[in-house]
Parts: structure tokens; sequence; C-alpha cells
């Protein structure tokens, strides 16, 4: 058995016996129970030596290689990867938005989840949501200064630059200030989202000097240069969190909302805190993942579908049983989103309940072996099309720290609003809290007083950063995708568990079942054609939609030491790349 190149001075016996004992120590527990506090990883495990990155784009693949090869580990790494993907890849996710994120570090093997989620401004009001006439008013909720929560993503960098990095946080953010200044060609992904959204940036004029410089969006192979926000950045890197939460940025961002018919104060922009929070862990199959506990939904969701599933012995079942039983599953865990979650700082929500064992037991009685329940037989309380806006990524480091990041300003180009003199394109998150009781969002997810706006409140997410920990095996996995993002993890999971590589589970095809509307979104090919009508027969409606996702994978074999990385083949310009 070979291991890790940085292992000289112990033999190979030592070293097994040490993995032995590391993983019996974490994956002793019992495999029915799910826990909210989870801290347990396999401690003494040390890094395969080198390192591996998957990101939507190349060019933050590369900045985060580069901050390694300067010496920084792999959270300083995601900082350099988020903040270039804020300059490269500004339609999914930036300073103006928001992250969240588990993490692994390696020297004491404990897991982390860092909430650096947007938050409602002190002023909100959901009238501000409504027409005149009562009905939703899905411009304000998407578009302009009211759709933007007070952002995260600047607080969670400094924070994870501070409490886990080894380098200063300017030398982290150094090569997104220089693709800023120097500027970089736009790929076809951010050129078609200017262009499908150049009649709202055409509404705020620092988005049209930002977006469309000479008046029209950007062509391919044009050098695209964004000189404010390399200023905004730099001076995050100056002064942390007075670089944007105060003085000269934070004075920008509130004078261009309020101008703009928005309501930030300055006492919004000087609040906002990152939260620390107990990842969610569930045991399945001898697996322990970790992933996102609320105010993202997609951990308790992967958590009670994965207990579902526990309880049936797919191994036997023909592939159009099994698919029932994984779409009944998922159908059930989303109407306990749309009912039941929101911001833990907020709303009492009955976790232990929801992640127990016995409330699964509960749900598999209720599903039929060969029949779809339809959503609206379910006690409880409209589509959408998923998109891939929003960005995840992917960072094993050669000490074996793991960063597992998604990153959003929501809708393509978050609000399309950029805050004069600084760069920043605000996000439109407000539209993922029910603005609207029981109306759907934009990704067509519905939502109760749980996920109610208030002040300071967060909004729920969909976004499900995880890291699966195997006997053999480590997985990094997380896609964009709106409410697809929580059914694209855990189908990562499955093929991750099945043992394939990670372009495999990257590109592998997927499903979508969300409560409501009730049908089963699929990609061209996933279901050959005797499942496709026998889960017809079943009564579920099958639709086939474009291909949905852009998940960012890495992979460490524990035995050989092997890194794999892989970006989802569907999409243009991301890069998997081990170093
Ligand atoms: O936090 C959330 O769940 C959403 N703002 C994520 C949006 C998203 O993934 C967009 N991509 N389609």
């Amino acid at each position: 058995m070979r291991f890790p190149l940085k292992w000289p001075a112990l033999n190979g016996r030592v070293l097994l016996l040490g993995l032995l004992l590391a993983s019996s120590a974490a994956y002793a527990d019992d495999p029915r129970t799910t826990q909210t506090a989870g801290h347990k990883g396999p401690t003494a495990l040390r890094g395969p030596g080198r390192a591996a990155i998957a990101s939507a784009n190349f060019h933050a693949t590369e900045a985060g290689l580069e901050v390694l090869s300067k010496g920084g580990n792999a959270f300083d790494a995601a900082v350099a990867v988020a903040s270039t993907l804020s300059v490269v890849e500004p339609e999914s996710s930036g300073i103006g938005g928001g992250f969240m994120a588990v993490i692994h570090r390696a020297w004491d093997g404990k897991q982390f989840f860092i909430d650096a989620r947007e938050t409602a401004p002190a002023a909100v009001n959901v009238k501000d949501y409504l027409n005149k006439d009562g009905t939703p008013n899905r411009d304000t909720a998407l578009n302009g200064p009211l759709s933007a929560g007070i952002p995260g993503e600047p607080a969670g960098l400094v924070w994870l630059s501070k409490h886990y990095g080894k380098l200063p946080l300017k030398d982290a953010l150094a090569p997104a200030v220089r693709i800023a200044r120097d500027g970089f060609e736009p790929d076809s992904r951010l050129i078609n989202a200017i262009t499908e959204r150049q009649k709202d940036i055409g509404r705020w004029p620092a988005s049209v000097t930002k977006f469309l410089p000479d008046g029209k969006p950007p062509v391919a192979g044009a050098v695209w240069r964004d000189p404010d926000q390399a200023r905004t950045l730099e001076l995050l890197g100056e002064k942390g969190l007075d670089g944007f939460y105060r003085g000269e940025v934070a004075q920008k961002l509130v004078s261009s909302v309020r101008a703009a018919g928005g309501n930030w104060t300055a006492k919004d922009l000087e609040s906002y805190q990152v939260k620390e929070r107990e990842p969610i862990t569930v045991n399945y199959r001898g697996y322990r993942i970790v992933t996102a506990p609320p105010p993202s939904s997609g951990g308790v969701a992967v958590a009670e579908i994965l207990n579902i599933l526990s309880g049936f012995d797919l191994s036997k079942m023909d592939t159009a049983h099994r698919m029932h039983l994984v779409i009944e599953a998922m159908r059930r865990a989303f109407r306990d989103h749309n009912d039941y979650l929101g911001d833990p700082d907020f709303v009492k929500m009955p976790l232990d309940m929801l992640l127990s064992p016995y409330y699964a037991d509960g749900l598999r009685q209720t599903i039929l072996m060969d029949k779809a329940t339809p959503s609206s037989m379910l006690p409880s309380s409209a589509g959408a099309e998923p998109g891939m806006h929003t960005t995840h990524f992917s960072i094993i480091d050669g000490e074996g720290n793991i960063a597992s990041i998604t990153l959003t300003v929501n809708y393509t180009l978050g609000s399309t609003f950029v805050a004069q003199g600084t760069g920043v394109l605000l996000n439109d998150e407000m539209d993922d809290f029910a603005l609207v009781p029981n109306k759907p969002n934009v990704y067509g997810l519905l939502g109760s007083k749980a996920n109610a706006p208030e002040p300071g409140k967060r909004m729920l997410s969909s976004m499900t950063p995880s890291i699966v920990f195997g006997a053999d095996r480590i997985g990094v996995i997380g896609s964009p995708g709106g409410s697809t993002i929580i059914t694209q993890v855990l189908e990562g999971i499955f093929a991750f568990i099945d043992g394939k590589n990670a372009l495999g589970i990257a590109g592998q095809k997927r499903f979508h079942h969300q409560f409501m509307p009730d049908r089963v979104d699929m990609e061209d090919g996933v279901f050959d054609k005797a499942t496709a009508d026998e889960l017809t027969r079943m009564g579920h409606a099958l639709k086939q939609r474009e291909p949905w996702g852009y998940m960012n994978v890495v992979t460490w074999d524990l035995k050989s030491g092997t890194l794999d990385a892989a970006s989802d083949p569907r999409r243009p310009s991301g890069l998997g790349k081990v170093q």
C-alpha cells in the first residue's frame, strides 16, 4: 500500500494503524443517527502532499493554486478563488453577495460551517414586494436595490482568512485585484448573462459603466477591466471589515442604494456578522456526510432523504423502483423545507424531529412501493427554471485541509444593481425569503412564516456545500442551481459512494423533485426508456429539461494519496486541477 509522499518519518504499518484508528473513531457511530453536533473528523489523517481545486472558472482555480504555491493553505486559497470569481464570474457570486462553507481543518480533524449569508436590512417592509392590488411584485423582488440583502461575502472572506488562513488577507486577495485591474476575457456565460439582463442593467448608471462599457455587452476576445472592484478588494485587503462595512465603500453603498429607492443604512452594514454554526452530520452506508445546517435547507433535506432511504435495500431493486423511492424521499423532504425552515436565529425549527431516524421511519411508511404519492395528498400547503447562477468550488490542500464553498448573488447577475464607484454588484437574495406566503420564488420554492422577511434575518438558502468522509475516500461536493442544489448534492453523494471519480460525479445525469410543482425534472438520458415508462406507470409526471447545475468536485483517495478534481462538463470555463 502506498501512502502520501509527505509522511517520510512514519512507516507504512504505523500509518495504516493510524488510519484504521482514525476511521474507526470517525465512523463507528450508529449508522442510523443524524447529528447536528458533529465535529468528529478523521483526526489522524495526514495531507496528500499535493493540492486540488475545482471551480467554475479557470482564472479562479489558477488564483487558488497561486496562493497555495506562496505558502497559503486551503482557506487562503478559498479567499483567492472566491474573490477571483467575484471578478470573472459576477453572474454567479461576488462581494455583493454571500456564501456558505463547510470546512475541514486538518490539524485537529474538526469541521465547521461558516454562514456568510446576506441579511435583510432593518427597514425591510413586505409591502415593497407587493403591487398595489396585493399581488407579488416580482420586479422589486429580483431587480434593483430593494432586492438586495446586506452582503456577507466580504465579512466571510475576512473571517476565513483571520481564523483559518496562514497568509495576510491582502496576499490572498492579490490575484483578484490583479485580474480586475489588468483585465480578462469574459467567457460565453458572462457575455450571455449580460445580454440576457441588458434591459435591467440599463436602469442603473453604475451597472451600465461596469457591464455595458461601450453601451453594449462585451464581445468574446475583448479585454474587460473592473478598476472599481479592484480598488474595493484592495481596501478590503488593507483594512479588513472596515474596508467594506465602514468608511468610503460603505458610504457609497448606502448612498447609491438609497438614491435608487432602497432602504439600507450605515448601521445595517456595520452590524453585519458572520455566524459559525454546527454543521449537520449524517451517516449513510458507512459514509459520514458533513453538510450545511439552517439557514440552508440543504443539509436537513439531504439528511432526511438519506435517512428515509437507509431503510430500504436499494441494491436489490430494479432502477425504476430505486428511482421511485429516491423521488418519493425528495418529495417529502421538500415539503418539510417549505413548512419548517428559516433562519435559526429567528425561528424555532423542529430539527431534532426532522433529523431523527424515527421521523424518517414514519415518512418511509407513507411511501407506496409502486405508486407516486401526489404532493397535494400529503398534508401541507408552481414551477421555475433551475439555473446555474451561483457557484461552488472545492479545495483540498497538501496538508489535508478541505474547503467546500457555495457562493451566490442569487439570480443571474443578482439585482443587476452596481453601487456607484465601488464595482460591487448587489445580490437579489431578498427573493429567497417567502416575501409573499406560499407564492413561489424564482426557483418555484414556497415558504411560510418561518422564512418570512424580518429585520436582520437571513433568508433561507438551498446551498449545500458538503464533504463526504469514507473509510478510504473523501469527496468535496457542491453546485449551484437554486432548489436543485439539494438533489444535485444528494445524487453526487450517491455517485461518490458508488465509486465514481470526480468527473463521473460532476458529469452524472440529474433528476429532481421538489414537492411542488409535482413533477420529476430530468436531464435527457438520466433514465433509460424502460425506467421512464415504469416511473410514468407508477404515476410520476416526468419532464425533460435543459441540463442544470455546475458541480465542481475534488476527491482524495486515502489509500493511494491520490487527488482528483473535475469541473462540470456541461459548462465552459471551469477547471479542476491537481498540483
Ligand atoms: O441561496 C440560494 O438557495 C439561492 N440564492 C441559490 C441560487 C442559485 O443557485 C442560482 N442558480 N441557479
